[in-house]
């Protein structure tokens, strides 16, 4: 049977690096991108014939449910849901200084948005034998490691508590599935230089950053209701 994939926020930065590497691993990709003309393009420079284009917007119902129809006309199955898309608003703003729209926005997409794609694309993962939902995280969203250091220590609330509701429900849905599948779980690739941060010198590269999410998805290590960074478990 075909394996197939769909990444969210596919058009650049690591989910496009995800797409690749899953596509040269005989995966079908759907790459997601809520800018048509953004994905088409990319999907052209992947040059795959086992890459398609999904439009989807995660903060926009409509678009799921949409995005949805159109991987059912080719399969009623998805081995692997990798909710990359993600958004950061507040980078450079303290807590006192965060207006409330951008912390709202921030939940909008991450959180929200997740959960949504969650419900949405549920039936198909477990169509899978195996079948897998991975939810992009940081560290910044342990309270644990930002606490006591161990993360890296911009302080922007939005963001971090917008991923570490996404942890929330990484394990809530984890606790759900149980042991016999299917498995959720949240990696962080660690500090990787895209637009995200501005393309904040000294991170990894996207294509190293990728390669920490795909060496997880593609694991036989049952993850189920974990978060991981690139050498393993890591604290809530
Ligand atoms: N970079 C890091 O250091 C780092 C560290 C830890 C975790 N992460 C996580 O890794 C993931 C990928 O980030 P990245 O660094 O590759 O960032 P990026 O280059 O900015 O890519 C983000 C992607 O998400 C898409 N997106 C944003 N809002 C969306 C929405 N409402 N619906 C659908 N797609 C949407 C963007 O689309 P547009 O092009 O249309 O804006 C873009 O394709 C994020 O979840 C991020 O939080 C990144």
């Amino acid at each position: 049977m075909n394996k197939f994939a769909f990444v969210t926020g596919a058009n650049k930065g690591i989910g496009y690096e995800i797409v690749r590497q899953l596509a040269e691993q005989n995966y079908h990709v759907f790459l997601g991108s809520r800018n048509e003309e953004l994905g088409k393009k990319a999907i052209q420079s992947l040059g795959f014939a086992n890459v398609s284009f999904v439009q989807v917007d995660i903060s926009d119902t409509d678009s799921i449910q949409n995005a949805k129809n159109k991987i059912l006309e080719v399969t009623n199955h998805l081995d692997l849901l990798i909710n990359n898309a993600g958004i950061a608003l507040d980078f450079g703003i303290l807590p006192s200084e965060l207006k409330i729209e951008t912390l709202r926005k921030g939940f909008d997409v991450n959180f929200f948005g997740t959960f949504q794609m969650i419900q949405q694309f549920l039936p198909l993962v477990k169509n899978s034998q195996g079948g897998k939902i991975v939810n992009l995280t940081t560290d910044m969203a342990s309270q644990t490691m930002f606490d006591n250091g161990q993360a890296g220590q911009l302080n922007i609330l939005g963001y971090n508590s917008s991923k570490t509701a996404v942890n929330s429900l990484t394990l809530a849905f984890g606790k759900e599935f149980g042991d016999n599948g299917p498995e959720i779980f949240g990696v962080t690739p660690g500090f990787t230089t895209t637009d995200l941060n501005h393309n904040a010198p000294g991170g990894k590269t996207p294509v190293e950053g990728a390669q920490i999410i795909v060496k997880y998805a593609l694991s036989d290590t049952n993850y189920n209701g974990k978060i991981l960074d690139k050498n393993g478990i890591i604290p809530w």
